[in-house]
């Protein structure tokens, strides 16, 4: 099986990230990253998680509590606790995990288990400063990452503001040197994201499958569906973080397309966009089609078009059925 770290905030996408890649990959362990809550909560919830699936053996190492330069312009106090509570994780009623954090700091394990190991795949569904910290204080390891296959960004807009989207906007300076770092990257954005958004009935069919897993995931999106309807009007929840472990599983569920992306760091309106360079593609009328050559220089993102919601939401219900 595919060898994968998942750097993370859970986060109720985060959550199923986790449940998603350890029912189908090898996970090496996971790195956390504040963002949608504190550095201690994301930390706390992902040993939650663990706890309440089983998976106990997956070792977590707490990683960075902030951006690598931290400005008002990343909008700190805006969005993570609105959409995933106080916890972080709200909805359910979790366990105290039974398992404690790797002694190791996320950027030390990120490190340790890629020299250790052949052709890691690296899984980012926070902001990027563990794995940017991790590139610039190790440099050699790009020739032993396989590929990063990350949530964030977006083919044409944001979320948290027209040009930016929250995990490349809580650190737009690390976003950079991932994107850039030489190792292939798969861009799972909120373009592609909002296609799988999680409605009373996805909910419904969680709780349906009749285990603790599946009632704690129903729980975990009954709350998510809320705060999303809330803040932003939106019909359901989009399950943005499993979508970035889609591609490691099943090739065949997202459409990807290589092209040229630029992380804005100076625009007064657009930093923290991803600026997705597709002269080549025609969007509209729910199509899209290619229609010129590539533009834009190489080292081009392979970025997410389109999913299959129907056989990603079978994918992710067969994966909690196997759960306690
Ligand atoms: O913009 C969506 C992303 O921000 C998701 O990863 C969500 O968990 C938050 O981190
Ligand atoms: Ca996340």
């Amino acid at each position: 099986m595919r060898n994968v770290i998942l750097d993370c905030d859970p986060g109720h996408d985060d959550a199923l990230a986790i449940l998603l890649a350890a029912g189908h990959l090898n996970v090496l362990g996971i790195t956390t990253v504040a963002g949608n809550q504190t550095i201690d909560n994301v930390t706390s919830n992902a040993l939650k998680i663990l706890t309440v699936a089983g998976l106990t053996h997956i070792p977590v190492a707490r990683g960075m509590a902030g951006p690598l330069v931290p400005t008002s312009r990343q909008k700190p106090d805006v969005h993570g606790p609105d959409f995933h509570g106080e916890t972080g994780l709200d909805g359910p009623d979790l366990p105290e995990p039974t398992i404690s954090p790797d002694r190791r700091h996320a950027v030390d394990f990120i490190i340790e288990t890629i020299r250790s190991h052949d052709e890691v795949t690296l899984v980012p569904t926070g902001p990027l400063t563990n794995i940017a910290l991790a590139l610039r204080r190790e440099p050699s390891i790009v020739g032993g990452i396989r590929e990063i296959s990350l949530m964030g960004g977006g083919l044409t807009h944001g979320n948290v503001s027209a040009a930016a989207e929250f995990n490349i906007l809580m650190d737009p300076e690390a976003a950079h040197i991932v994107f850039t770092c030489g190792a292939p990257v798969k861009m799972c954005g909120i373009n592609l994201t909002r296609q799988v958004m999680a409605t009373p009935v996805e909910a419904d069919r969680m709780r349906a499958i009749g285990n603790r897993t599946g009632q704690v995931v129903a729980e975990l999106l009954d709350f998510f569906l809320g705060t999303c309807e809330k803040l932003f009007g939106l019909p359901g929840g989009p399950l943005h973080d499993p979508c970035a472990v889609v591609p490691l599983i099943d090739t065949t569920l997202i459409e990807f397309e290589p092209m040229r992306v630029d992380i804005e760091l100076y625009g007064e309106h657009t930093y923290g966009m991803t600026l997705c360079d597709h002269r080549h593609l025609l969007l509209g009328d729910g199509e899209i089609k290619r229609i010129g050559k590539r533009m834009g220089d190489p080292p081009y993102t392979e970025v997410g078009l389109r999913i299959d919601r129907e056989r990603f939401f079978d994918l992710l219900t067969n994966t909690l059925a196997a759960y306690p």
